[in-house]
């Protein structure tokens, strides 16, 4: 099962072992449990269920148009050939609401013949037919009148209308104005940050299957399995528990599972509920980009003071987001982006106010980094803007601000009063340099340029400091189930979600090593409510993190008992290691061990819980310690320009990244390229385009992806030897999901340099850096 060490010794010089990984499970390279059955097309995805023949087909209908009203009648769609029932939000037996935190989302905003409309693709009713076809085509039989009133799409609009969906907020460390005021240098400057949409290949996808009395059950493409029981419950007005959510594996989720796979669920449920059938919601590829929210986009605003040498002195952010026509997630992503508005960098004095705007497009959600990346662009960009000012290289600046392991602790604050314990990202940054030839090879960049009218490259080193949980203190608990049957087998169950990421493979490493079994003897089974109940989103990158220690917690309370057992006294300390277990003085085969105590009545099932330590955050105060610890990373990328097209190409990418002491180097090195390129989309190619409230670019041919082209062709990805988390998190690892997205920042920089070498201006190099962006800002 182990990938050849070789494999991945490319990118880890030491492999495996500088991981510790000399003994058990943990900390290798085992494969993704479904790697082979993602290639094989074995891997069961929602719509790959097999369907029951009386299973029914469910097609949303949306507004085509951003704002106004609409009238519809729909007499003709119910006569539709195939069609069963037709659906609107009067037909809900709860309440027609489906919104996540505040409930300000209509599912089907259809009520009385009329509903209001606010954005393109908002829900309006939904056809229940036998065929999904069938279902497609009643709904041009609807007569929709429709009444369009301006909309608010821009952030310039939302400003102008003061079209606000939360209150401002502000976080701030000294009197970052002043110090401006007071610097011997200062820079100013707005920066466009374009959305993301999340393309994950699985689109949102629910199937409902009605049980006894009220009871449904639902298989749910989704980051959330609770919450979307719980939106389900209450669009049906049924208590949790006559909801059971079930989700085996998501074909990738990125955020745009986390609440936008609950509109699917909710009206699958109730299709399911009023014809007594199955059925099944499945969005086409058009009409999911159409209809769900995406990454923010952002406008931001900045004025910094520094010294001769780029120190800054005085940083003032003015963050706009783009919420889209409801809250979701907003209010905690815009919060996010604040966070990271220092990134690795120590600013005396800094003031950070932030905009949520209303507007009548997608609400915008979850997307890989949650708003971490954008604030990271905004600083990052002060620091490329100060060096060009100062006509210094950039790397010198970041690691004349970085901070500083051995800086006094009030060098080591950040704006939101959190002391950085682990400021590693200089030291990183430094070694990178080193083993990427930075230096050297700026030098002969600026050489080659010099001859090269055209074409031109440029280099450039970022680094990324990400912080880990939840800032939503109260969500950073998770639980668990783990079953150790009479044949010594471990069914292990908890509230992550798969979502290709590995977090199903990391944590049964850790139960097969809590009980010193070899990984096949540990049965990975789907995550459902009806098991562990009241669990958070998989999200914030603490997946593995959180229920990798509730599985734990379960493994030690079984092993307790069976080493009280053993032992003939509680308390009595047993070790489990390779398929046995040495106590008191004996060694006994684990399932001998396991069947002489299914015989004497002692009980070999356990729950699991955990609850992140040392957090806490008073969000009144803008103070606290959000963060259990910080994930760092640093990345050098060189890329090409074409001055004429505006074109550009990453040449080459050299990646060191830290995740504490791996549980898995090589699902974590997946993670590290997959979020990297994913980055180096958002940031070069995909860019969403709205015509009067219009999204025009809902499909692959309009909004381009990174494909296999776009790796660069020299890629060189490191963990970080050093890792090592100094909090007692899981085998001392790191978070590993989000974080490498932001380390394609040092992408944007670099077609920034050769922006610069061809005499343009890279402050004004917006995002994504397109070619039309490119020429623009030569
Ligand atoms: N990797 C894959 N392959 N597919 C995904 O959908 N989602 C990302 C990241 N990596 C994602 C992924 C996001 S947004 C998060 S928050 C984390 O995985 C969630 O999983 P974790 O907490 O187990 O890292
Ligand atoms: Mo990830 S954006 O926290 O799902």
């Amino acid at each position: 099962m182990d990938l050849p060490l070789a494999e991945q010794g490319r990118a880890h010089p030491d492999g495996a072992a500088a991981q510790g990984a000399a003994k058990g499970v943990t900390h290798h390279p085992h494969r993704h449990d479904s790697g082979e059955k993602h290639v094989a097309g074995r891997a069961v995805y929602a719509d790959d269920i097999a369907e029951l023949p009386s299973l029914v087909h469910v097609h949303i209908a949306y507004a085509g148009f951003a704002r106004g009203r609409v009238r519809v009648d729909l007499a003709a769609v119910r006569e539709a050939p195939g069609v069963l029932a037709v659906l609107t939000g009067d037909d809900a037996t709860g309440e027609n609401n489906i919104g996540p935190v505040v409930h300000d989302e209509p599912m089907l905003a259809v009520e009385g013949g009329a509903g209001e409309v606010h954005y393109h693709g908002q829900p309006l009713f939904a056809v229940v037919a036998e065929t999904r076809r069938a279902a497609r085509l009643a709904v041009r039989r609807a007569h929709v009148d429709e009444t369009p009133e301006p909309a608010i799409v821009t952030i310039a609009d939302a400003i102008r209308a003061g079209s606000r969906v939360d209150d401002d907020y502000v976080m701030a460390v000294g009197d970052a104005p002043a110090a401006i005021a007071a610097a011997p240098h200062r820079v100013s400057g707005s920066m466009e940050i374009g959305g993301q949409e999340h393309f994950a290949l699985e689109g949102q996808v629910a199937l409902a299957t009605p049980g006894e009395d009220d009871d449904v059950h639902v298989v749910s493409s989704n980051q959330h399995p609770s919450e979307c029981q719980e939106v389900v419950a209450r669009v049906l007005g049924v208590p949790n528990h006559a909801v059971t959510v079930e989700v085996r594996r998501l074909g990738g989720g990125f955020g745009g599972k986390e609440t936008q796979g609950n509109l699917a669920a909710a009206v699958a449920a109730l299709a399911a509920r009023l014809t007594g059938r199955p059925a099944k919601v499945r969005l086409d590829r058009d009409d999911d980009f159409i209809m769900t929210g995406k990454r923010h986009d952002f406008r931001i605003d900045y004025e910094a003071g520094f010294d001769g040498e780029g120190r800054l002195l005085g940083v003032v952010f003015e963050q706009h987001a783009r919420c889209g026509w409801s809250l979701d997630l907003s209010r905690a992503i815009a919060d996010r982006a604040m966070f990271h508005a220092d990134n690795a960098y120590f600013i005396p004095a800094m003031r950070v106010l932030s905009h949520r705007w209303r507007t009548n497009t997608c609400s915008n959600t979850a997307f890989r980094g949650f708003g971490g990346p954008q604030g990271m662009v905004g600083i990052e960009r002060v620091i490329e803007h100060v060096a060009h000012h100062l006509g210094r290289d950039p790397l010198e600046v970041r690691l004349l601000n970085a901070y500083r392991p051995e800086a006094p602790a009030t060098r080591r604050m950040t704006h939101y009063h959190m002391e950085v314990e682990d400021a590693v990202a200089a030291e990183m940054m430094e070694e990178l340099a080193g083993s990427a030839d930075y230096r050297r090879r700026r030098a002969e960049i600026a050489t080659w340029n010099a001859a090269s009218p055209v074409l031109k490259r440029g280099i450039a080193l970022t680094p990324v400091k990400f912080g880990i949980s939840f800032t939503t203190t109260f969500l950073n608990q998770a639980g668990a189930l783990v079953h150790v049957y009479k044949d010594g087998s471990v069914m292990i169950n908890h509230g992550g979600i798969e979502m290709g990421q590995g977090v199903y493979i990391k944590v049964a490493q850790v139960a097969a090593d809590a009980f010193g079994l070899p990984l096949e003897r540990v049965k990975i089974t789907a995550t459902r409510t009806d098991k562990v109940p009241n669990t958070s989103a998989t999200a914030a990158s603490s997946g593995a993190d959180m229920n990798a220690m509730a599985v734990l917690d379960a493994c030690e309370t079984i092993k307790a008992r069976l080493a009280a057992f053993a032992a003939g006294r509680d308390g009595a300390v047993a070790r489990f290691s390779g398929g046995a277990v040495e106590v008191a003085g004996r060694t006994l085969a684990f399932g001998d061990l396991v069947m002489e105590a299914y015989l004497a009545r002692i009980s070999l099932s356990a729950t699991g819980y955990y609850a992140t330590p040392k957090i806490h955050w008073d969000r009144e105060g803008a103070c606290g310690r959000p963060f259990y610890y910080f994930a760092y990373g640093a990345a050098v990328s060189e890329a090409a320009i074409d001055t004429l097209t505006g074109e550009t190409r990453l040449l080459r990418a050299d990646i060191l990244h830290d995740v504490g002491r791996s549980l898995n180097p090589a699902v974590d090195l997946g993670q590290i390229e997959g979020g990297f390129i994913q980055g180096l989309g958002w940031l070069t190619t995909e860019e969403l385009y709205w015509d009067d409230g219009r999204l025009k670019t809902h499909a692959p041919s309009t909004y381009k992806i990174p494909t296999v082209a776009d790796r660069p062709p020299d890629l060189r990805l490191a963990i970080w030897a050093k890792g090592e988390n100094r909090e007692l998190t899981i085998r001392r690892s790191k978070a590993v999901g989000e974080p490498p997205f932001m380390l394609a920042i040092s992408a944007h920089q670099a077609i920034g340099a050769a922006v610069a070498a061809a005499g343009g201006d890279p402050t004004r190099l917006d995002a994504p850096a397109t070619p039309e962006r490119v020429l623009m800002s030569l």
